[in-house]
């Protein structure tokens, strides 16, 4: 039982501490004398009435307090899992409550930097065993040095070094670095380019794939750091060709948004798609579609770096109902974004 948890205020819980205590006291007092007890059996007999009652109302008081340091002190070893037990409403009640938010907060984000560690590491390992690999069969001399060697040897590092320049982005989204340069983007041209990219990229993986470019009107203007968006096109054709099938079109279609505040750019293949249950997943870090490593090769950065590019420039971009009519209603491979205007 916890008499004065119902208290607000700390300092109304001790004054109703000294005063309870002093009305024992002082009956205690008033009734020894009555019955003629001598004063010295008197005084004792009154304080440790006057303990037993601070006893009593003061419970819990302070409990929280003792809990909260160790607490603290678990957490400095990493171990999140202690809570607090306060029923007091007063400060120390809404302190303890305050260090259970604060500690299932730094749980979570302790958490985040785990996996993404152990993300980082096992994306790492892959690139980096595929290059040893070959580079130990070159000095073995099981591989002749010919160029056919070294350029798997090259495929390896360079996905290391876009490993690594994700990573980099990363960083600076998390260090909330931003620097982006807005200008007015020709979108006919830039999205050309993209797709002279992409195809090639496409053609290196052996897809000989249909791209289709819709700007309306033709000279539509985006308001966007080129170099930040190229990167998210890039992206998202990058995804459409792998999981388009072989000769399968990919179109990526750009106009005036409805509301007529910017600019949306959409881009669709004919694979699989992304089923609705992960439309939001996907845009998280290392996620790839279906939970696991789903076969396409890629990390599940991108859609993570498209977003933040995106966000950055105050626009979204989501998966959208697949406009095709005859896919599966829930799938979809359509992913918009929109810009909007300065
Ligand atoms: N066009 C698409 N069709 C089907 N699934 C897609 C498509 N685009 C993305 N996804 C799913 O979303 C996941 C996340 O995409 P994201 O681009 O973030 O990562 P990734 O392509 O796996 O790796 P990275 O882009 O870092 O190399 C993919 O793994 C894939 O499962
Ligand atoms: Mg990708």
């Amino acid at each position: 039982m916890r008499p004065l948890d119902q208290l607000r205020s700390f300092k109304v819980k001790l004054g109703v501490l000294v005063a309870v205590s002093v009305i024992v006291a002082v009956v205690l007092t008033w009734l020894s004398l009555a019955a003629n007890l001598h004063p010295l059996l008197t005084l004792p007999l009154v304080v440790l009435a006057a303990l037993a009652v601070t006893q009593v109302l003061a419970r819990g008081m302070t409990s929280p307090l003792r809990q909260m340091t160790r607490a603290a002190r678990a957490m400095a070893r990493g171990d999140y899992s202690q809570r607090i037990e306060a029923s007091s409403r007063d400060e120390v009640g809404q302190l303890a409550e305050a260090f259970t938010r604060m500690a299932t907060e730094l749980q979570v984000t302790d958490k985040v930097r785990r996996d993404l560690v152990a993300n980082v590491s096992h994306e790492l390992r892959t690139p980096v065993a595929g290059l040893r690999a070959q580079l130990e069969n070159i000095v073995d001399g099981v591989t002749d040095p010919d160029p056919a060697a070294l350029e798997v040897a090259l495929g390896e590092t360079e996905r290391l070094s876009d490993l690594v320049d994700d990573l980099l982005d990363l960083s600076r989204i998390d260090a909330g670095v931003i620097d982006i340069d807005v200008e007015q983007v020709a979108l006919t041209p830039f999205l050309h380019e993209a797709v002279d990219a992409a195809d090639l990229g496409a053609r290196a993986r052996g897809r000989e794939l249909r791209w289709v470019v819709e700007v309306d009107p033709a000279d539509l203007t985006a308001a966007a750091d080129a170099a930040r968006i190229r990167q998210v096109i890039a992206n998202l054709l990058d995804n459409a060709s792998r999981h388009s099938p072989p000769d399968g079109r990919v179109r990526v279609r750009a106009e005036r948004t409805a509301a007529d505040d910017g600019v949306l750019i959409e881009v669709r293949d004919e694979g699989p798609g992304i089923a609705r249950a992960d439309r939001e997943r996907v845009f998280e870090r290392f996620q790839h579609g279906g939970g696991t490593d789903d076969g396409s090769g890629g990390t599940g950065l991108g859609l993570a770096i498209a977003r933040w590019a995106v966000e950055l420039h105050g626009g979204r971009i989501q998966v959208i109902d697949d406009p095709r009519p005859h896919t599966d209603p829930d799938r979809s491979s359509a992913i918009r974004l929109t810009l909007p205007d300065r």
